[in-house]
């Protein structure tokens, strides 16, 4: 009897839930039942897992299964209702093998991974080790999982920087005033590039762009001079700055007031974002995404399909399913994809700075 697991694992993001929906409800439809792991990998590890099925009786049908209420009222929610790890354990092939006894002991036999680039790379050594198929959903705000265009949690986490950048932006204007406002992307530069664009930014400092630090402060400093310019009838000046490029945010303030001299009458902020970014309730796209990510991965699972990840990916790589936007990608090909988006070398990658580099004079940095 065919029965799936599902988990979430690594940073939270805007959307899990909505996948974690998505994949009972489908798979309930199939009369499949389905267990929820907590705290992701660790949980996993430790046989901690929860019914989000339960059986009813219609009109005198049994095996009837219906989502757990906890299931319905999850969708709209952020975070992880089921909870979610940094799993060092799993590291090991030891963990892994008592994550293997737990699914045999539960009598799984699919398991959907939802989570990141270390959650891909604990899915793609677990299916080399064990014969339960896996099926990964990509959820990350940080963008940086390969092959595809968006993860889980993108699109929510960039509607709540640009609602930050426009409240922002009241005060900044009121005083006229530069800020500075660090957003997150430990290694990825994607969530502060599209919102430097999108909340009409002066300037953006990217990871990517792999500046000194003594070409990060003269950068701004450049910028929030020219923007200030008698000439322009600019009143605030926003610099959008991710979190990867090294340089604290209060420090780089320091810095370039230092450099704007003591006579200057120009005031320079930072702000944060921070953790504020990851949480809040899932926008419209990651819902749809979740729910299209979540029937691909279920079919493909109860097919015995392995080692898997889907992908929003317009493109011919991979392997079609039944939606035109999702495609079927070995998790091994993600995560070498991954590490090129990471280090510069993926076609992603340049072409992002490259088109960054066009609209310099637009963006002011
Ligand atoms: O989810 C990815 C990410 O948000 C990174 O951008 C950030 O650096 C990191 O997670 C923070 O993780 P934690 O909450 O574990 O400190």
């Amino acid at each position: 009897m065919p029965a799936l697991a599902v988990l979430t694992s690594g940073g939270d993001a805007p959307g899990m839930n909505a996948a974690i929906r998505a994949v009972t409800k489908v798979a309930a439809a199939r009369s499949i039942p389905v267990w929820g792991v907590e705290m992701g990998y660790d949980g996993l590890i430790d046989g901690e897992l929860r019914p989000l099925t339960r059986q009813i009786a219609r009109n005198g049908q049994s095996g009837l299964l219906t989502p757990t209420a906890e299931v319905e009222a999850m969708g709209s929610l952020g975070g992880t209702t089921l909870g979610s790890s940094r799993c060092a354990r799993f590291l090991s092939r030891e963990g892994r093998a008592q994550a293997a006894a737990q699914l045999e002991k539960y009598s799984i036999t699919g398991l959907l991974v939802i989570g990141g680039n270390g959650s891909m790379a604990g899915a793609h050594a677990l299916a080399a080790e064990c014969d339960v198929p896996i099926i990964g959903i990509p959820a990350s705000i940080d963008n940086d999982i390969g092959l595809t265009r968006e993860a889980l949690g993108v699109d929510s986490a960039l509607n709540t920087i640009i609602e930050a950048c426009d409240r922002i932006t009241d005060t900044a204007r009121s005083h006229h005033r530069a800020f500075i406002v660090e957003v997150m992307g430990r290694h990825s530069g994607y969530l502060a590039m599209a919102s430097a664009v999108a909340a009409a930014a002066d300037g953006v400092l990217l990871p990517e762009q792999q500046r000194s630090r003594e070409e990060v402060i003269q950068s701004v400093t450049d910028c929030i001079v020219k923007s200030f310019d008698v000439t322009r009838d600019k009143t605030r000046v926003l610099i959008i700055k991710s979190e990867g490029v090294p340089i604290p945010s209060h420090e780089l303030v320091q810095e370039v007031l230092a450099r704007l001299g003591p006579g200057t009458n120009i005031e320079v902020r930072s702000t944060v974002l921070g953790h504020l970014i990851r949480g809040g309730n899932p926008s419209f796209r990651d819902r749809l995404l979740a729910g299209r990510f979540g029937l691909v991965a279920v079919d493909a699972a109860l097919k015995g399909r392995t080692d898997l990840m889907t992908g929003w990916n317009l493109t011919n790589r991979g392997e079609a399913t039944s939606d035109a936007w999702i495609r079927l990608f070995p998790i091994g090909e993600v995560l070498e994809e991954t590490r090129s988006l990471l280090d510069g070398s993926s076609a992603v990658t340049m072409d992002r700075v490259r088109r960054m580099e066009a609209i310099q004079g637009v963006l002011a940095l």
